[in-house]
């Protein structure tokens, strides 16, 4: 595994702005940095393996285990505001002056439309992902929107994106977690191994105590996982491609197993709540495409950036797009959508549908085993990046130095490895998919706003910057880049505003009481 690389900045720090708040890394620095021998990546990546990067971060457990939830939508007998989607309060706001026409019984169902819900979103993901790759060419270093925005926009610009990236990596490694639970139980029962609910189960469940102590499969998972990492396992290009090779092995399989299976009657009603459920089901949705933006990532070591950068999004995108609107159009022909709503079928719907019909157990294996491998490649990424994000904030003066210390043997942010592995691991063992995807869906598609922001706001800032890549038609790429993402934000219901607002709040107040007298910019007064 590489090192994590050294900053000199720490001894020459500009201050670039008298605000604190504004204060910029130099670009010019930074990529002076990463062009120092030993810290040279080699720009080897074309235009195939940019999308088979994307492929292997996009698809983990949300194909399996949300196209059912987000179809069949939920119900609560308790009304409550919490559960009202935020658009859905507005229109009736708007039109009535009151909130008494909006749904305070949960999420509407999406039915077969899910299948529309992830093609809508994947248009969404594609503008916004141009935009990534603009700020990635730019500052071509290996890093994330943390780095990007420390660089163009200022440090507090950059403390809120790093701590909003904590719901991208973090919460969304959660729902991951969780999922592979549901499916590694599936396939052990398929053995004759049958793991007790007690300790296999989400503690809570759609807003109820399920009565489980807690859900071990979800936290050992991560914690063999960090073992791994703090001894310095990544997955090279080639384990790569052969995790994507797996992923998609898995799907096709169940294309075919499942299509035999698919009764046309289950496609009717197509729409059951309309373009309501549609929206809804794609803010939910979304989280199977969280990990396109790892793309843009790759700038420095992209051979053609300007051609192949957007090529590996767009081209990553549709055939995950492909693929993602097949499982829903094969799975929801299986079974009536409603069937998705709670217990087994919800927790793994896949696995429970091909047991259901009777699928020969080879076939089930062989889909199940590689959709459990997809997961565990998904988790590995985004472990691996929220320990690199961490020590580059730490490093930065903007968390403690503990974040940034390296193991003396395996040199790996071991301090920061292990922190994940029980940031994810404990919630893991407690919380459902659906609560830790809305929550980790919000922040990211705030991450994705303020990077389309970035864009037009460098574009006035720095016009004679040279950008390796460039979003066409900016403004108004961007523009719609950051409507649609919003518009995908208000399909989420008042408990996640709250949530992540609660969250914004207190990373704000961590930056004001810590990061801000430790920043590196603090030091370097004058
Ligand atoms: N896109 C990833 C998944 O679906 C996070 O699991």
């Amino acid at each position: 595994m590489a090192q994590p690389p050294t900053s000199k900045l720490t001894e020459e720090t500009v201050r670039t702005s008298s605000n604190q708040l504004f204060c910029c890394k130099s670009i010019d620095k930074l990529i002076a940095e990463a062009d120092e021998p030993g810290h040279r990546l080699q720009k080897t990546l074309g235009p195939w393996s940019l999308t088979a990067l994307g492929i292997g971060a996009i698809i983990g457990s949300g194909i399996f285990v949300l196209t059912g939830t987000a179809a069949a939508g939920e119900y609560f007998e308790a009304p409550s505001i919490l559960r009202t989607q935020v658009m859905d309060l507005a229109i009736n706001l708007v039109k009535h002056g009151s909130t008494a026409g909006a749904l305070m019984h949960g999420r509407p169902p999406a039915g077969p439309s899910i299948a529309i819900s992830f093609i809508l979103v994947a248009f969404a993901c594609s503008f916004a992902g141009l935009c990534y790759a603009e700020l990635a060419s730019m500052i071509p270093i290996a890093g994330s929107a943390y780095t990007y925005s420390y660089a163009t926009l200022g440090e507090i610009f950059a403390w809120i994106i790093g701590w909003d990236l904590i719901l991208e990596y973090v919460v969304s490694n959660v729902a991951v977690a969780v999922g592979f639970s549901g499916y590694i139980k599936a396939q052990l029962a398929a053995f004759g191994l049958v793991l007790s609910d007690k300790w296999a189960s989400p503690v809570r469940a759609g807003g109820q105590w399920t009565g489980a102590y807690f859900n071990l499969p979800g936290f050992l998972i991560v914690f063999i996982l960090t073992l791994l990492l703090v001894r310095g396992v990544r997955e090279s290009a080639e384990a790569n491609n052969i995790m994507v090779s797996i992923k998609i092995g898995a799907i096709l399989t169940f294309l075919v197993v499942g299509g035999m299976l698919v009764k046309p009657a289950n496609w009717t009603p197509f729409a059951p709540s309309g373009f309501a459920g549609i929206v809804t089901g794609g803010a939910i949705v979304f989280f199977t495409y969280i990990g396109f933006d790892s793309v843009s990532t790759a700038a420095e070591e992209c051979r053609n950036p300007q051609r192949d950068l957007p090529f590996g999004i767009i081209a990553s995108l549709v055939v995950c797009t492909i693929l993602y609107v097949g499982v829903a159009v094969v799975l929801l022909g299986m079974m009536k959508y409603t069937t998705f709503v709670s217990g087994k079928a919800a927790e793994a719907p896949v696995a429970y549908a091909l047991e259901q019909l009777g699928a020969r157990p080879f076939f089930r294996s062989v889909i199940i085993v590689g959709a459990l491998t997809g997961m565990i490649s998904s988790l590995l990424v985004f472990q691996y990046g929220q320990a690199r994000i961490w020590y580059a904030m730490s490093r930065d003066g903007l968390l403690p130095k503990l974040f940034s210390a390296v193991h003396p043997k395996f040199k790996t942010p071991h301090w920061s490895t292990w922190i994940a592995c029980f940031a994810v691991g404990i919630p893991a063992g407690l919380v459902d998919i659906g609560d830790a995807a809305d929550l980790s869906n919000i922040g990211t598609l705030f991450a994705f706003v303020l990077v389309s922001l970035g864009v037009i706001l460098l574009r006035r800032k720095q016009p004679e910057r040279r950008r390796a890549f460039r979003v066409p038609f900016v403004p108004w790429f961007p523009l719609i880049s950051i409507i649609l993402c919003g518009g995908l934000m208000t399909g989420l219901t008042v408990i996640t505003w709250i949530r992540f607002v609660v969250w914004l709040t207190l990373g704000l107040c961590i930056y004001i009481f810590y990061s801000r007298r430790h920043s590196e910019f603090a030091k370097a007064r004058g």
